[in-house]
């Protein structure tokens, strides 16, 4: 699919990697829905940008909010052509710690939420027998670790869900899906976790980790967008090369 045009709904775009593939799509021409709670930080980023752009507020914990945010991008450009998943959260925590309240956050904002745009942003793909949703999982839906078990889970469930997805919506719809797994990417992802025991602990330090950067993520999402239309990029999984 020729990208320049399409209209991109991206949700995290206030940040990181989302903010990152928001600014690469708009700079190939593509007509970008910046969404998330930060409507500060997404008005500063839409006036970064020069191509045609919108901010939508969205939390996408909440199916009313998340209806709310795809309406308005209807109104704005009549169709949604790309669904960027980006937004989450990774507030780790070793089970023991018990922190249930953000165990179900990172399940309903990271699955859930994901879930939420895709029903959003369904039925104009379907009309139109076109998109390309892009599920931004982990590599730590592969890879497991201690205090990243919830984490995991709910990167696994997009791998899983993703796989799934092509299979419906693929032949019938031609509606392309891709999955891309990051390692760690150079982000304030990290920032949430109040676990005092796992961030006190020698084998969370991961200071000197070698990360990637959110360009580098931004990248993988053109490269899969890019495909002519017969080709259907699964999965990316990335990391940094100075890392196993
Ligand atoms: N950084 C990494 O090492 C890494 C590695 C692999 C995968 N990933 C995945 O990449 C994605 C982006 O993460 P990032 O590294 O860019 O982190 P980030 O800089 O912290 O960005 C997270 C984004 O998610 C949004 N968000 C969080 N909760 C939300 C909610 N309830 N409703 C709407 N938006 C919400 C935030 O926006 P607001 O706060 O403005 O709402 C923010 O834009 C995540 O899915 C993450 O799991 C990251």
């Amino acid at each position: 699919m020729n990208i320049n045009n399409r209209v991109a709904f991206i949700t995290g775009a206030s940040s990181g990697i989302g903010k990152a593939i928001a600014k690469k799509l708009s700079e190939t021409g593509c007509k970008v829905i910046l969404a998330s709670r930060d409507l500060k930080k997404l008005n500063a980023l839409k006036n970064e940008l020069v191509g045609e752009s919108i901010v939508v507020e969205v939390d996408v914990s909440q199916t009313e909010s998340v209806a709310k945010a795809f309406k308005k991008a209807r109104v704005a450009f009549g169709k949604i052509d790309i669904l960027i998943n980006s937004a989450g959260v990774m507030p780790l925590t070793y089970l023991k710690n018990r922190h249930l309240d953000e165990w179900l956050q990172t399940i309903e904002v990271n699955v859930k939420g994901c879930l939420r745009c895709i029903h959003a942003a369904l039925p104009s793909m379907i009309s139109n027998k076109q998109g390309h949703i892009i599920n931004i999982s982990s590599v730590d839906g592969k890879e497991f670790y201690k205090g990243g078990a919830i984490y995991g889970a709910s990167k696994s469930a997009i791998i899983a869900l993703s796989k799934a997805m092509r299979m419906e919506l693929s032949p019938d719809y031609n509606i392309r899906v891709t999955c891309i797994e990051p390692g760690t990417v150079d982000t304030n992802l990290r920032d949430s976790i109040t676990d005092e025991e796992l961030l006190n602990d020698k084998d969370y330090d991961n200071e000197d980790e070698p990360k990637l950067n959110a360009n580098n993520i931004a990248d993988a999402v053109l490269y899969a967008l890019n495909q002519p239309e017969n080709v259907n990029v699964n999965e990316l999984l990335i990391k940094p090369t100075n890392k196993q």
